[in-house]
């Protein structure tokens, strides 16, 4: 019901605004402040982004939420509460640093928390909650929607630093799945907002499998997609914070198309053999058959029998099981 919905969105407002209190004016948020100053986070964002920090203890938010009135069962369904199996109530966010999440009018919807002490999960987040499905939609989508009306291209992160470290650079055609595998439900949302979308994914193993995986909703949606890989390790915020935001622009110009990446990674599968030729193809079919464009497939036919030295029509045989393109 939309009443329910109002109430939800207050108390997330009201427990941003608390988490916010507590970072700059409290002793303990001293240790979040600090952290924040480590990672290259401005003033600037941390105001924009409205960025807090949750205290240590047990019912920091939940005595802040009774002193408001707001009932404990509100707070476990905005996500902010955990309720025991015995019936008692305490706060999920601990001693952390806060990215509240908002939705492209601009209302918190849920939050992010980083440990600040290496304790794990490194990231806590707020569960499902009827304002937030997190498949349904993606870190700072306003603001990229905005920058969006001039350059219709946008660059998709991994992480809320890697996020906030292009804002800290000046640059917000940017959005972040936080983690989590892309749906088709955000492909939708970024059609509607770009021509092309720029995977920028961890320089690990994790980031180059996960966007290998990406490339079939891409496909199937129609949108342009292309990748940049990383130097080794690094994530955007590293490199970002290392080498700056002209650097990156220039890494950027080198985009490869998502199906070239995908079609190199299958390639350099190969072990060099004849005998493997037949393997690498076969691992690369499901990736083919995806590319709707008859160009853009005659295109990787043509780089895996050139690569592979096959004729084209062995290429087409293997892939589809005949021999020209339809
Ligand atoms: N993530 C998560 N839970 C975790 C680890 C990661 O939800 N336990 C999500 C977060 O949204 C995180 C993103 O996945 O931002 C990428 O993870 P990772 O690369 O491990 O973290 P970074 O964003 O690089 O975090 P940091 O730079 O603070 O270490
Ligand atoms: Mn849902
Ligand atoms: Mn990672
Ligand atoms: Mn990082
Ligand atoms: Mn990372």
């Amino acid at each position: 019901r939309a009443s329910d919905r109002q109430a939800l969105l207050a108390v997330l407002e009201e427990a941003c605004r608390f988490y916010s209190g507590q970072l700059h004016q409290s002793e303990k948020g001293r240790v979040a402040r600090e952290y924040i100053r480590s990672r290259g986070l401005t003033p600037d964002v941390v105001e924009s982004q409205r960025l807090g920090y949750a205290p240590d203890g047990w019912d920091a938010l939940l005595s802040h939420l009774r002193r408001r009135g707001i009932s404990q069962d509100l707070g476990v369904q905005a996500g902010l509460l955990v309720a025991s199996s015995k019936g008692t109530f305490y706060d999920r966010f601990r001693h952390r640093l806060i990215f509240p999440i908002t939705n492209p009018e601009g209302k918190v919807v849920a939050f992010g928390g980083r440990s600040l002490d290496g304790s794990e999960p490194k990231y806590l987040n707020s569960p499902e909650t009827p304002v937030y499905h997190k498949g349904r939609m993606l870190y700072q989508l306003g603001a990229a929607r905005q920058a969006c009306r001039e350059v219709r291209q946008v660059l998709l992160v991994e992480g809320y630093m890697d996020l906030l470290a292009f804002h800290v650079h000046g640059f917000f055609r940017v959005v972040a799945t936080l983690g989590t595998a892309l749906t088709v439900q955000q492909v939708r949302l970024l059609r509607r907002m770009a021509d092309e979308v720029v995977l920028v994914y961890d320089g690990d193993e994790a980031g180059r499998r996960a966007m290998l995986r990406a490339l079939p909703l891409f496909a199937q949606e129609g949108l342009a997609a292309s990748c940049l890989v990383l130097p080794d390790g690094m994530d955007p915020d590293d490199y970002l914070s290392r080498y700056g935001l002209n650097a990156f622009l220039g890494l950027l110009e080198k985009r490869r198309e998502l199906v070239r990446f995908a079609v190199e990674h299958h390639l350099s599968t190969w072990n060099g053999t004849s005998q493997d030729k037949a393997r690498v193809l076969r691992d690369a079919q499901e990736l083919v058959r995806t590319i709707a464009d008859p160009v853009m497939r005659q295109e990787v036919v043509a780089q895996l029998a050139d690569s592979l030295s096959l004729p084209q029509q062995v290429v087409r045989q293997q892939l589809f099981g005949y021999p020209r393109t339809r």
